[in-house]
């Protein structure tokens, strides 16, 4: 493990970790592919068309700045994410940040197919990776031919295949998309395309099977359809079914598990910073935003500053309510833990929530537990796509306009942030919640 480096630090760095009450998990955001995917909202640029060297060199230096911090404070991290865009581009940049980072716990990365070969895996293995997410989407060719994808088929089975039994986690990832007319033969087409990629990832015998359902952001290329409410919760509840009958258990509303395995996950730790142009921090009562731009991103790092361009401050309730959220996407609420973390009063909204789920069915007690019934998880996932849509969207719409003039459009015009959707939920929630970021940036002063 490399040593705690001295004389990194970044104007903000220690603010941000006082905020935190436990230790964190790192995520480490790499911008990144080869080609974009028309239907992916996240925050990446086409290689070639901005530089890499500069951009690594300023997530160098707020890594250190940021483990520093952290280490003085806590010690090591909890677990090590990094997530892109395609991080395994940059091999070598993953092997530096497992020196770089230190953690107790999971070092995972996103790994698209064509990057999943036997050896290039067995170099993430060997540099310290324990977890590995391949972004498999279909083993269907009209599928990931239809997504835009940049392999095939035959690639994502074969990334699965090398992939199972190398990593003490694997996890994969399927879209499924069912926004198609009710009773349409292309509608019954894909769902019975998604059950069968469904039932062969249960095959194979993987950890993690991760189901997401499309999102269409109204500022990717993809375009703007209706969801069709019923059926996604339909197919989830088949697939909750199937897995039932392979020896998978559900363990989130988009996830099923061999029964057994261990965990694999991103979003639903309780504590992260994130490091990186476009990554976020989750400090408990906080929640903060770097720059997604990657000049706005290297010119703070440059000026010796955090890269932090938004600070929302969730305060007790915000806070718990954030985290009654996540529990609630991992399956079962935990009150007395809400409570202990965010006081009685903080907690005291989501316990009136919970209540009234438990009156309606959607939650039922386990153990001290609220967990999720089937109507539950249905209503949940109905409430994650609101979210998504509702503050997601517009939080990373507004981003985006970060790279205006510049990658986006030179990257064939993948995103047009102006056609991001918000409401009045974005509205309230930046009226109730944004405030100066602790690098000193207020929002007036964003672009
Ligand atoms: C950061 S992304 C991709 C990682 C990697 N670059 C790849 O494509 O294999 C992580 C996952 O998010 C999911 N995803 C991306 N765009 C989505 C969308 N619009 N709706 C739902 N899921 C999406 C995909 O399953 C993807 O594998
Ligand atoms: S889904 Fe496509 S565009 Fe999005 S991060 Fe993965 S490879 Fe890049």
């Amino acid at each position: 493990m490399g040593a705690v480096p001295v004389g990194t630090s970044l104007a903000g760095a220690d603010d941000v970790v006082r905020l935190l009450d436990a230790p964190a998990g790192a995520y480490v955001h790499v911008p990144f592919c080869s080609s974009i995917c028309p239907f992916c909202p996240y925050n990446k640029v086409r290689l070639g068309d901005v530089p890499a060297v500069p951009y690594l060199e300023a997530l160098r230096r707020e890594v250190d700045a940021v483990v520093g911090a952290h280490t003085a404070r806590f010690g090591s991290f909890t677990s090590l994410y990094v997530g892109g865009g395609t991080p395994t581009l940059f091999p070598e940049v993953l092997a530096d940040l497992v020196d770089r980072v230190p953690t107790t716990g999971r070092r995972a990365v996103e790994v698209l197919p064509t990057h999943a070969t036997s050896a290039r895996l067995d170099v993430l293995a060997a540099a310290g990776f324990d977890a590995v997410s391949i972004g498999a989407q279909s083993f269907h060719d009209p599928v990931l031919r239809r997504l835009g994808r940049p392999h095939d088929a035959a690639a994502s089975r074969q990334a699965v295949l090398a992939a199972v039994g190398r990593f003490a986690v694997v996890d994969v990832d399927l879209i499924v998309d069912v926004a198609l007319p009710g009773s349409s033969p292309a509608a019954a087409t894909a769902v019975r395309t998604f059950l069968d990629d469904v039932a062969w990832c249960f095959e194979t015998g993987v950890d993690q099977v991760s189901t997401y359902p499309l999102m269409r952001f109204g500022y990717t290329p993809f375009g703007l359809a209706p969801h069709a409410r019923r059926r996604e919760h339909a197919v989830l509840s088949h697939v909750a079914e199937l897995a039932r009958r392979r020896g998978y258990e559900r363990r989130s509303v988009w996830t099923f598990n061999r029964v057994g395995s261990a965990p694999y996950t991103s979003i639903t730790r309780r504590r992260f910073l994130g490091m990186g142009a476009g990554a976020s921090s989750v400090t408990g009562r906080d929640l903060l935003v770097n720059h997604f731009g990657l000049a706005a991103y290297e010119a703070a790092v440059a000026a010796g500053r955090l890269p932090l361009a938004r600070r929302f401050h969730l305060g007790a309730v915000g806070g718990a309510a954030y985290e009654a959220f996540w529990q609630a996407y991992a399956g079962a609420v935990d009150p007395a833990a809400l409570a202990a973390a965010y006081g009685a009063l903080g907690a005291g909204p989501v316990r009136a929530l919970t209540g009234v789920a438990r009156a309606f069915g959607l939650v039922s007690p386990d153990d001290g537990l609220l967990r999720l019934t089937p109507r539950g998880y249905d209503r949940f996932h109905d409430l994650e796509r609101a979210v998504t849509y509702g503050l997601i969207e517009p939080l990373w719409a507004q981003m985006l306009r970060e790279h205006a003039g510049g990658a986006v459009q030179a990257a064939g015009g993948w995103a047009r942030p102006a056609r991001g959707r918000s409401g009045p939920l974005w509205w309230l929630a930046r009226a109730l919640t944004e405030r100066r970021a602790p690098d000193g940036v207020r929002p007036a002063e964003r672009s």
